[in-house]
């Protein structure tokens, strides 16, 4: 299988570098691109930069650099094969199935003037044709006298733009076309046409487009007749056709896909011109028309506006609905706004744009369809939502799309709006609202059970799932407030280890194996010296102790101390009633030896165990048990950074190193996973 440029070009600009790199190092955001410890040399400070701008990825320290297939083929060890059947599946692109159909972006130029093409339109053979038919059919759109009148026939016959393209007047060639260099003399076909026609112009103006905006959008007019583009490019119908500019009617007769419409060209990435989007100029229907997918035009990967939002430094983005929308945006400075194709946006798009800004702006029309596509987005942004990015949602007051919004209040009150667009946890919670009646117990029940398979959706090991579950439900409970709601372990204005010493308190039974010895074997952290337990020996070194309960915190040990002595006594059982609890924590706290200690734990517990009963009365020891360990398992880490940091020796801080490693690897496949598959578990 020979797989053509274009396709591994549009592997390698549509693969999630960043996400196949950060499994393996750890990224942090540096401008415009991502920096990390290089995973091909190992290194101790970062010098390994991704660009995800480019999608390539380059090491200051050892050199390695490349592109997604390279990063597969190199790291993991992939062949070339396999890497570009990885990235296809993952991208969605399609691989020529054999050698024969291959994605080109080559076309056939003709060598003669096709003699299908009418140089006078005859009114009375108008294309009966197969798409569309509401917008042909409209009366508009029948070539009447007027539109000969407009179709310029001299113009038709001795095209006065041919210095666009020497090639289409000179003497016919039999040469091969590059359908990104056909896409451009179009575009300049249509700007041409646009500085023709005042009527064209006249429209942009009234929507109040500067020239200049006109410019840098490369905003053009196509002109009235049915063949003007085979007229101007007769050497390139077939170009013409794969780009669906020019289509065939069912008797034959070729025809131009966008007549007396202004015209917006659709940018790629890199800023090539892929497809064009018609707008009529007065009420027909349909309002827009887009050109069709093309072996250049992957609609699902494009966003109108997105070449323009970078060259001009955005970097806040907003994705909004239309062409119009991105423009005025634009044009009154507020950079980073961005369209799908007339579609639904879609995942990669939205996993794209999370990749300049960690957070997301969506703007949907006030209306129920543009509502019901907001919830459709963050749906299909679900997957991609992990804890460190997020989504926010912007519906304009009045039913203002962006571009009327402008005209109406002006930028200022436009960036004020975006700036205030709600959190994904308020729009989830005012969505709900909206669709059931909250009042009642079974609208309740309703709501939240849109609201698991929402949250469902959202990627393994993700903790938001949690937190919104949770704020969603304390919210539904408890209506007059929303964030106070939450109970103190959730909204840790303490401690960790007063959380860590509350949770104890709920449930002593933890203590029944020690957590601390579990969580060393689970993440094998007690394994970790013995790559250098020859070197340990040479040195006459002992292997450094691992934490304990005390060098978490003197508090914590006394209080895990006191609870073992409980436990062997058998005072403790575990019982889920509340009074039960209360009781057996107090009886625990008057154990205490320390009445300091013993007094800053009973009022901290009462504020607790009230809130808990008041917000989550469902918790569960299960639940806390696994706040604890998860809370337990970040002190740990904090503790092992210590005593690496401390450490004079080297063997013994590779060892500390090691062990830290090997719990935060263990924390991050376990612990949140657990979490979030406990609360699928919850009634
Ligand atoms: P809208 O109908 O909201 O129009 O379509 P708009 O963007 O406000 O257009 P203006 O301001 O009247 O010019 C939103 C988007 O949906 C797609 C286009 O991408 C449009 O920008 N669309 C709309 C189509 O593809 N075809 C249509 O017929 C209408
Ligand atoms: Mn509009």
């Amino acid at each position: 299988m020979r797989i053509p440029d274009t396709i591994l070009e549009r592997l390698n600009s549509q693969a999630d570098l960043v996400a196949m790199i950060k499994k393996h190092t750890t990224l942090k955001p540096a401008g415009r691109e991502f920096k990390g410890c290089c995973p091909f040399h190992g290194e101790k400070t970062p010098s390994f930069y991704v660009n995800p701008q480019t999608n390539l990825y380059y090491c200051f320290g050892c050199g390695v650099k490349g592109n997604p297939i390279s990063f597969l083929r190199d790291f993991e060890r992939l062949t070339f094969k396999e890497a570009v059947e990885l990235l296809a599946d993952q991208t969605g692109i399609d691989l020529p199935k054999d050698d024969h159909t291959p994605q080109q972006i080559q076309y056939k130029k003709t060598a003669n003037k096709p003699n299908n093409i009418n140089t006078t339109p005859n009114p009375s053979s108008v294309p009966d044709v197969d798409f569309g038919a509401k917008n042909l059919s409209h009366t508009n759109h029948q070539p009447t006298n007027t539109h000969l009148e407009n179709l310029g026939q001299n113009d038709l016959s001795q095209p006065h733009w041919h210095h666009f393209d020497p090639n289409n007047t000179s003497a016919p060639t039999s040469e091969e076309g590059n359908l990104y260099a056909l896409l451009d003399q179009i575009c300049q076909f249509y700007q041409h046409q646009l500085a023709n026609n005042s009527t064209a112009r006249q429209y942009f103006l009234s929507r109040g487009l500067t020239e200049q905006t006109i410019h840098e959008f490369g905003l053009g007019y196509a002109p009235t007749g049915w063949q003007h583009l085979e007229q101007a490019f007769p050497y390139d119908i077939e170009g013409l056709r794969i780009l669906g500019l020019v289509r065939t009617s069912q008797k034959g007769r070729d025809f131009d896909l966008l007549r007396d419409r202004v015209i917006f060209p659709i940018k790629d990435r890199q800023g090539r011109i892929v497809g064009f989007a018609g707008r009529s100029l007065g009420d027909e229907m349909p309002k827009y028309i887009n050109s069709s997918e093309s072996p250049v035009f992957a609609k699902q990967h494009i966003l109108y506006g997105l070449y323009e939002a970078r060259r001009a430094k955005a970097t806040d983005f907003l994705v909004v609905e239309g062409y119009m929308d991105v423009i005025a945006l634009h044009q009154a400075g507020i950079y980073g706004a961005v369209a799908p194709m007339g579609t639904a946006i879609n995942e990669n798009q939205i996993a794209h744009l999370l990749k300049y800004n960690d957070t997301l702006t969506l703007c949907f029309d006030g209306d129920e369809a543009g509502q019901r596509a907001s919830w459709r987005a963050l749906e299909v942004s679900a997957p991609i939502l992990t804890d460190d990015k997020q989504l926010k949602f912007l519906t304009l007051s009045g039913g203002h799309d962006p571009d009327t919004y402008i005209k109406a209040f002006g930028t200022e009150a436009t960036r004020t709006a975006i700036t205030q667009a709600k959190s994904t946890s308020d729009y989830v919670y005012d969505t709900l609202k909206s669709r059931h009646d909250t009042a009642t117990p079974e609208g309740k029940a309703q709501a939240m059970s849109e609201l698991k398979s929402l949250t469902g959706k959202f990627p393994k090991g993700s903790s938001f799932k949690w937190w919104l579950n949770s704020d969603i439900y304390a919210r539904f409970k408890d209506k007059k407030s929303k964030r106070t709601s939450d109970t103190i372990i959730y909204d840790s204005q303490l401690d960790r280890h007063t959380q860590l010493c509350l949770c104890l308190l709920y449930t002593p039974n933890i203590l029944n194996q020690d957590p601390l010895v579990q969580l060393f074997q689970s993440s094998s952290i007690h394994h970790a010296h013995i790559p250098y337990e020859q070197r340990l020996h040479n040195y006459g070194l002992d292997v450094p102790p691992l934490p304990t309960w005390q060098m978490l915190h003197d508090d914590l040990a006394k209080l895990v101390s006191v609870i073992q002595q409980l436990l062997q006594t058998g005072y403790i059982q575990t019982n889920n009633n509340p009074t039960h609890i209360d009781g057996q924590a107090h009886l625990i706290m008057a154990s205490l030896p320390n009445p300091t200690l013993q007094h800053k734990l009973t009022s901290a517990w009462r504020e607790f165990f009230h809130q808990l009963q008041h917000h989550h009365p469902t918790a569960n020891h299960e639940e806390i048990s696994l706040f604890f360990n998860e809370l337990l398992c970040q002190a740990l880490q904090d503790a092992l950074k210590k005593q690496h940091e401390e450490s004079k020796n080297l063997i013994l801080s590779e060892i500390h190193k090691r062990r830290m490693q090997l719990l935060t690897k263990w924390d991050n496949e376990h612990t949140k996973t657990q979490l979030a598959s406990l609360f699928e578990k919850r009634p």
